[in-house]
């Protein structure tokens, strides 16, 4: 994929507006020559003696206040500077400072992450972004003829020996003080999920919310990005007048990207049968589950296209399994706990699939937000024998334990009152976010009618790249960084202690 193209270095308006100090005039800028004989350490005194071009600012930089930032190792250089306040590029042992001026805290960073980083047209493919060397073929220590940090922020490193120039924008300047770093494409945080118990869920259904047509989905993209927002939202929508045929999950699945690849193939169909490999392709009641917890990676998005639903019995159940962790979370830490502790292992064991995973009932990401779930009792394998069944030596995550915690998350999912139940008409699709979202089905009669679902699955990278879309579509750039989505995680915890009506929280 073509990278965009740079914003260029002049652009100083809007760079200027991204140091947050107003408009500096590009016009107004000098810069004086200062003869460098070792811009970097011994090493480097080996080089020819170079130029080096220091930007000492706009005139309003030239009023601020004298300060001195860098402290006396670095007075030289800072001395050519005039007020000591002007954007300042300082190379020593091995490690680049760029000083900002008194708003802003120096910036570290070492001279072999900035040449790995280039972005520049020989370094990384302008058609396919593809990067054009390997780090390992870099020098330890890649030697600068000349750096300049300007005073609308961006900076420009011109290297010695290999006669070429990097740049970045003052916005890229500034992003490496992100823990993203140099990552060129940096997603957005995720969008804030809302949570629900039946009556909510049913409340969103009454209000024409979570419910999308074929049409709309397929040919409205404004349509289709307000029903996607719902799905991320909440985890679960309903595609609604979705033509009969076998094809069309996958025509449903491809609006939002490929299908995920399953043993299963790339769709199956949910149809009872004798001798069934799968309790899903049985009659029986399908306790509330999530799919693939043995497999990796597990599938994000389940599709589920209803093709015939004429025998008694059958509903559909859902629950949200994020909404009863979070509950736990706030109501039975301890218990939270012992589910957060990788204990329980799921296994897919016929000839020629064998399959096993360890995983933790609840996940938090960095920041802790409490991501996902993992439960799918029909596909637990033995756990392990104690004192190994947890990860502490101590005792503290036995099986016991976990089985009490469990038994407590369990309750609140199948709770009546936290349960969605509804009987899947022919040509409704649901889509739902299996790392959330729980599903399972009542017992049907097989005596007359007919019962088939047809299903798919999308990947989380695919799913990822979407919400990525929509939220930069939305204007929701904020990166996805452990500070932001600790912010989150503390947003989402309050919508569900609304929810729960917990006092303090709300
Ligand atoms: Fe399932
Ligand atoms: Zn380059």
């Amino acid at each position: 994929m073509p990278r965009p193209p740079r914003a260029p270095l002049a652009a100083a308006g809007r760079l200027g507006a991204c140091l947050g100090r107003g408009t500096p005039s590009t016009l107004g800028r000098r810069f004086v020559s200062v003869s460098a004989p070792a811009l970097r350490d011994a090493r480097l005194s080996a080089q020819p003696p170079a130029t080096r071009q220091l930007f000492v600012g706009s005139n309003r930089l030239a009023h601020a206040p004298r300060r001195n930032l860098h402290g006396s190792s670095h007075a030289r250089q800072l001395h050519q500077n005039t007020k000591g306040t002007a954007p300042s590029a300082t190379v020593r042992n091995d490690v680049l400072t760029l000083g900002f001026g008194p708003d802003q805290t120096p910036l570290d960073v070492s001279l072999l992450w900035l040449r790995d980083v280039c972005a520049c047209a020989k370094c990384v493919d302008a058609d396919s972004g593809q990067k054009n060397f390997s780090t390992s073929e870099l020098p330890d220590a890649p030697a600068v003829q000349s750096a300049e940090l300007a005073a609308d922020g961006s900076l420009r490193v011109v290297w010695a020996g290999d006669t070429h120039a990097s740049a970045w924008t003052c916005e890229e300047v500034q992003g490496w003080r992100r823990d993203h770093g140099g990552v060129r494409t940096p997603h957005a945080l995720p969008v804030a999920r809302t949570f629900w118990d039946r009556s909510a869920y049913e409340g969103l259904l009454a209000r024409g919310e979570c419910r999308v047509s074929y049409r709309e989905w397929t040919q409205d993209a404004g349509a289709f990005w307000r029903a996607f927002a719902a799905l991320c939202e909440t985890g679960l929508i309903f595609v609604t007048d979705v033509p009969d045929g076998e094809q069309e999950v996958e025509r449903v699945a491809n609006q939002i990207g490929i299908l995920q690849y399953t043993f299963y193939g790339f769709t199956w169909d949910v149809k009872s049968k004798a001798h069934a490999e799968n309790v899903a392709y049985t009659s029986q009641f399908l306790c509330l589950h999530q799919d693939l917890m043995y497999n990796v990676p597990v599938p994000r998005l389940q599709l589920l296209h209803c093709l015939a639903n004429s025998c008694d019995g059958g509903e559909s159940l859902f629950s949200d399994g994020v909404r009863a962790a979070y509950e736990l979370r706030l109501t039975r830490p301890d218990l939270y706990d012992v589910l957060a502790q990788p204990m329980v292992h799921f296994h897919y064991d016929k000839e020629p699939h064998r399959y096993e995973m360890v995983r933790s009932t609840v996940a938090e990401t960095a920041g802790g937000l409490t991501e996902l779930t993992h439960w799918s009792p029909p596909f637990q394998a033995p756990f392990r024998r104690e004192p190994a069944a947890g990860s502490a030596a101590d005792g503290k995550y036995t099986l016991a334990k976990w089985k009490q915690a469990a038994a407590a998350f369990q309750a609140s999912l199948e709770a009546p009152e936290n349960m969605f139940e509804a009987k899947l008409k022919p040509g409704e699709c649901i889509v739902f976010d299996n790392w959330r979202v729980h599903h399972g089905r009542r017992e049907f009669a097989t005596g007359q009618g007919s019962r088939w679902l047809k299903g798919t699955y999308v990947s989380d990278q695919v799913h990822r790249a979407m919400e990525d879309r929509l939220q930069k579509r939305n204007g929701n750039v904020l990166p996805d960084i452990a500070e932001f989505r600790s912010r989150l995680a503390s947003k989402e915890m309050d919508r569900v202690a609304s929810l729960l009506k917990i006092p303090g929280r709300e």
